[in-house]
């Protein structure tokens, strides 16, 4: 089985068939990682560099993680300290460290299709860590896996996105994930945070309400507010948000079931989600994160075999 791709740009550019092989390769290499040798030597022939135009802490290790464990040889560049301040252009900087010969290319930049514009100008794979506000695809991967640990199937499943979806690549990710997997999907914030084209282009619900959103709901995806790409006030305040939107105890405990709570970080405490939920049993947090390790050397061991076909 392979991909249809040899890049990971987005989810919106996966079938339904790449979304399961990469869960199910996912699902191998999570039993690797259990052991107490942890490391295969599938890429051991392979040089990826990680590019990250923007800050990072757990997507940029967890590759960085997921290609050690795969043998892969890896460099890492991060803008500050780069030419770019020096005025080079990402064509000129992605020719000049391939001209080095790598093979991968995972890359963040804050720029919307950064990694589609360069996947048309060069030969390397490319792996999309986050692209500006458009999509995340190997965090919304990581979500499904963990939402699959859990309730076994993503088919027909009610999930949640809650918060600020407009600014959100997590949320773009996930919804183009969950719909292709046939999950059922509500976004829930203020509507100031919610585009309004989502509810038509992907048959999704949208709802104003936390409590009826998460009394419909079996996982909450949290998300949080991105203060970083809002230049506008979209929201009175970030305690009003909290008592509008947060992830309380006092509204989990108004619920008839439990459901399960994620959220891709780095959380606020105190904003989208309060400390007692986040570190309950009911959340999935960290296991998101060690999920996301398995996912990643999954999509890099599938497109290192789609190179060489
Ligand atoms: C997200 C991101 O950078 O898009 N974080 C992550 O990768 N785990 C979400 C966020 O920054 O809120």
């Amino acid at each position: 089985m392979q991909l249809s791709s040899k890049h990971l740009l987005g989810i919106r550019q996966l079938t339904a068939q790449d979304i399961q092989l990469i869960l199910d390769t996912a699902s191998q290499f999570k039993e690797v990682l259990q052991r107490p040798i942890k490391k295969v030597p599938s890429l051991r022939d392979v040089t990826i560099v990680n590019l990250f135009y923007e800050n990072s802490t757990r997507t940029r290790i967890s590759f960085e993680l997921a290609e050690k464990r795969l043998s892969a040889d890896t460099v890492n560049f991060a803008v500050s300290g780069s030419s770019v301040s020096k005025g080079e252009s990402l064509l000129d900087t992605v020719n000049n460290i391939l001209s080095m010969k790598v093979d991968m290319v995972v890359m963040r930049h804050s720029a919307t299709g950064a990694p589609h514009f360069l996947s048309k100008h060069i030969q390397a794979s490319i792996i999309n860590a986050g692209d500006g506000i458009n999509e995340h695809p190997t965090q919304a991967l990581l979500d499904a896996f963990s939402i699959t640990e859990k309730l076994q199937s993503l088919r027909g499943k009610k999930i949640a996105i809650v918060g600020d979806i407009m600014h959100s690549r997590v949320a773009l990710s996930n919804i183009y994930l969950l719909r292709k997997m046939e999950a059922e999907v509500m976004v829930v914030g203020p509507p100031t945070l919610i585009p309004k084209y989502l509810q038509e282009a992907f048959d999704i619900r949208v709802e104003y309400n936390l409590l009826k959103a998460l009394q419909w709901c079996d996982v909450a995806n949290v998300l949080r507010i991105q203060l970083e790409r809002q230049n506008q006030v979209l929201f009175s305040s970030l305690r009003e948000y909290n008592l509008a939107y947060g992830i309380k105890k006092s509204v989990l405990a108004q619920l008839k079931k439990e459901i399960v709570i994620m959220h891709p970080g780095p959380i606020n405490r105190g904003v989208e989600i309060d400390s007692d939920v986040a570190d309950s049993q009911q959340s999935v947090i960290l296991q998101q994160v060690e999920n996301g390790v398995a996912v990643r050397m999954a999509v890099l061991y599938l497109l290192a075999g789609q190179r060489e076909s």
